[in-house]
């Protein structure tokens, strides 16, 4: 690591008196806590599933590796150089390098979809706290398909109830978030990422002994090169930058808590085989009990809320195995969420006179109030529309297909074609060969690709 590099970072935490995550590892697993969420143990399956096994998996790590590495080191080079908040860190390093000051916006826009992604975001964390309620009470058993699919139905028109268990998500989140970045997501994330890899594991243990795991295997990795067209390319590319939290000004903020030691190029690498291996893991604990009890893995969106409900409420250790389910749930959404409301909280604490617990208070009770408008849209306000979609819609769709591809975008750019690039090539610790790989994916490939999305969901 350059000396240049590792002095200014050492001086601007010593004047700023800005966090630093307490270790490495801490840092990683906070990271891949962020990465890890719904979109792993929810989407990751189906999509696989649906999409053409493994000719998809394929696909998706070729997406991951060529556009989502490369966007996921330049949102933590940003990050640690600046040493604050997405929006400063932007302005600071613009100025420096004698750029245009706008280049702000990149870090604003990013920071803003983490407060709107986090308002329902919050709202499905909640789904999955009542679930686990509902798992543990035995709640499901015995009901048949329609008695499960009306109950979630009925869940979602009853506004009190949502309301209650997006309150109860939100307070969780705020409270690890305003214990701060070590005691609170760093903390956090040490607990709870390795008890999310344990449930996983006891839950494909589970798959391997109902004697469908085969069956799943075989749906979950069987190549079916016949799918694979466009449409499923664009929807590998989209999850790659989902899951891996990016365009949301979460990994500018998490780099800028990182000391110098840090070689970003294998972190990166750690964070997505973790991620990658966690996705992977919940399909071979989701189907087996899906193939197991006879139903369709192709449900969809209602695979998790309705049809693993409806295996736990048949099965013998339905009690235990769902609960772990919901609890497994909980967790990757908690360490997502946390991490969507960290970089709202370093922008409050570094441009207001408000310390870590009032930012934190603040930035939440806001969230939380617009994540009712959110709960509402399932029942209330179902007619309440704009361009034909509900809020919850509404905000779900200008964040994942304008706003974060416009940050992570505007990210790339910069660190490629913006930041001087010697001083990148050193940090990377990349050689003349690896350096130049890493230019053509970081300026073009990478890019290109962001635009394609970006385009075809114009
Ligand atoms: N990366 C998370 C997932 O795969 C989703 C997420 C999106 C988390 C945005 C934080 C911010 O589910």
């Amino acid at each position: 690591m350059s000396a240049t590099t590792t002095l200014s970072a050492a001086a601007a935490s010593a004047t700023t008196g800005h966090a630093q995550w307490s270790s490495r590892m801490g840092f990683i697993l906070a990271a891949t806590g962020s990465a890890v969420g719904l979109g792993n143990i929810w989407k990751f399956p189906y999509m696989v599933g649906q999409s053409g096994g493994a000719a998809f998996v394929l696909v998706y790590l070729a997406c991951i590796s060529l556009i989502g590495v490369p966007i996921l080191v330049s949102e933590w080079m940003i990050g640690r150089r600046g040493q604050k908040n997405p929006v400063n860190t932007m302005a600071q390093l613009a100025r420096a390098h004698g750029h245009h000051r706008n280049w702000a916006l990149v870090g604003a826009i990013g920071v803003l979809g983490a407060f709107l992604i986090l308002s329902f975001y919050s709202v499905i964390g909640g789904w999955a706290l009542a679930y686990m309620g509902d798992a543990a009470s035995g709640s499901f058993s015995g009901l048949d398909k329609a008695a499960i699919g009306a109950a979630f139905d009925n869940f979602l028109a009853r506004p009190g109830d949502l309301l209650t268990w997006h309150t109860v998500f939100m307070l969780l989140t705020v409270g690890v978030v305003a214990m701060g970045v070590s005691a609170g997501l760093e903390r956090g994330s040490k607990l709870m990422m390795p008890a999310l890899g344990l449930i996983l594991v006891v839950l494909v243990g589970y798959g391997a002994t109902t004697g469908s795991f085969g069956e799943a295997a075989a749906y979950m990795f069987n190549p079916d090169w016949s799918k694979l067209d466009g449409k499923v390319v664009m929807a590998a590319l989209g999850h790659a930058f989902f899951t891996l939290s990016l365009g949301m000004g979460i990994m500018m903020a998490y780099g800028s808590y990182l000391g110098e030691d840090v070689n970003l190029l294998r972190a990166a690498r750690t964070v997505v085989v973790m991620d990658t291996g966690f996705a992977l893991c919940a399909g071979m604990a989701i189907f087996p009990i899906v193939f197991a009890n006879g139903l369709d893995p192709a449900a969809g969106p209602g695979l998790v809320f309705v049809t693993l409900p409806l295996a736990f409420g048949s099965m013998s250790g339905g009690l235990v195995l769902g609960t772990l389910f919901f609890l497994l749930l909980t967790f990757a959404a908690l360490t997502s969420s946390i991490s969507l409301l960290e970089p709202v909280v370093e922008l409050l604490e570094e441009r207001t006179p408000l310390n870590r617990i009032g930012a934190t208070v603040v930035a939440g009770t806001t969230i939380w109030a617009l994540g009712i408008a959110a709960l509402l849209s399932f029942n209330l306000w179902a007619d309440v529309k704009l361009a034909g979609l509900n809020i919850f819609d509404l905000l779900d769709h200008v964040t994942s297909k304008f706003m974060l591809p416009v940050a992570g975008l505007g990210a790339i750019v910069f660190a490629a074609w913006k930041l001087e690039q010697r001083s990148v090539q050193r940090e990377l610790g990349l050689g003349v060969g690896g350096f130049r790989l890493w230019t053509l994916l970081a300026r073009y490939v990478a890019p290109l690709g962001v635009l394609f999305v970006f385009w075809n969901n114009l």
